[in-house]
């Protein structure tokens, strides 16, 4: 018999960074993302896929042997197939982690559907491995499947998630700008920045949590003009903290000249990765996406487990 889960893929409309230090966020799950499937084996192994870069390799077999052991190591061979981008600040670590956690809990005890609370346990510990400190913002997101508001208080071991009711779709057109450094050296970077200049950079923190309290409430009314307002000051304060690049703010800047309502990066930003804009209509963001002159798709957000692409 075999089993398998998913894992989607998130997008963070706004609070990236902040999060790490306890300021809000506000984070939704995209239908793309990561299958795993589970077959019968004599241990618990993974089957990594093939191409990729030694250290990555590496990675994710400590990522792998971290969930195994969280889950009880059921004897079974894992494999897992992705159709989200990979390094582009969508959550593919968190997916795949999300992914890989569920259907290894399946296998633990085939009797019942693992609890969220569980899949979020065991996901991460696959994403320390590949993010050393992460706020947890993205495997609680996949492992929800929704448009969450997040917190993760300072020294905390866990965040609390609170799942929004969503009486208005959020059409997003996603736009693949390009390569970026791994997450973890944008973190530390700014992390070095925020030590050494520890009040400025609390001011901006600060600034980014009341953005995306503002925005949770825009998107509990409905209210898109307000969430993507919130998007676009969310992106200045991100370029503050020195966190975009001049390609992602020229797809920024594109995406409003093609009607968005707001627009800003998404993830970790830094050198590359990925930017969203807030259509009010999918039609809309289906249009940007085709006259953007880059890789992109839309994801309409809404309700929990209704995404629609
Ligand atoms: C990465 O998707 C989100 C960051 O805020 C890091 C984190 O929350 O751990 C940049």
């Amino acid at each position: 018999m075999s089993l398998a889960a998913f894992g989607p893929g998130k997008v963070i409309l706004l609070g990236e960074h902040a999060v790490v230090y306890g300021a809000q966020a506000l984070a939704g799950a995209i239908a793309r993302g990561v299958h795993a499937t589970a077959t019968p084996a004599s241990s618990c192994t993974l089957v990594r896929p093939t191409g990729l870069k030694p250290a990555v390799r590496q990675q994710l077999a400590a990522a792998f042997e971290a969930a195994a052991e969280a889950a009880g190591r059921p004897a079974v061979q894992v494999r897992v197939e992705s159709d989200l981008p990979i390094s582009m600040g969508l959550g593919s670590s968190g997916a795949l982690s999300v992914a890989v956690a569920r259907v290894l809990l399946q296998a633990s005890a085939p009797s019942g559907t693992p609890s969220a609370r569980r899949v979020t346990e065991v996901a991460l510990e696959m994403e320390r491995q590949f993010h050393g400190t992460p706020s947890g913002l993205d495997h609680t997101c996949s492992a929800s499947g929704a448009v969450i508001a997040f917190r993760k208080r300072k020294g905390a071991e866990l965040g609390t998630a609170r799942t929004l009711e969503v009486p208005t779709p959020l059409p997003l057109a996603v736009v693949l700008v390009g390569e970026r450094s791994p997450t973890r050296s944008t973190v530390a970077a700014l992390r070095e920045r925020q030590a050494r200049w520890p009040v400025r950079y609390g001011r901006l923190f600060d600034q980014i949590g009341r953005t995306a309290a503002e925005g949770i409430a825009a998107v509990e009314q409905g209210d898109l003009a307000a969430l993507g307002d919130a998007m676009n000051v969310n992106h200045g304060l991100l370029c503050g903290l020195g966190l975009s690049s001049a390609a992602l703010d020229a797809a920024v800047h594109r995406l409003r000249s093609l009607g968005a309502l707001g627009a800003k990066l998404t993830g970790a930003g830094g050198d590359g990765g990925a930017v969203i804009g807030l259509f009010d209509s999918t039609a809309k963001a289906r249009r940007a996406t085709t006259s953007i002159g880059l890789p992109a798709f839309t994801s309409t957000l809404t309700r929990s487990e209704e995404h629609t692409t």
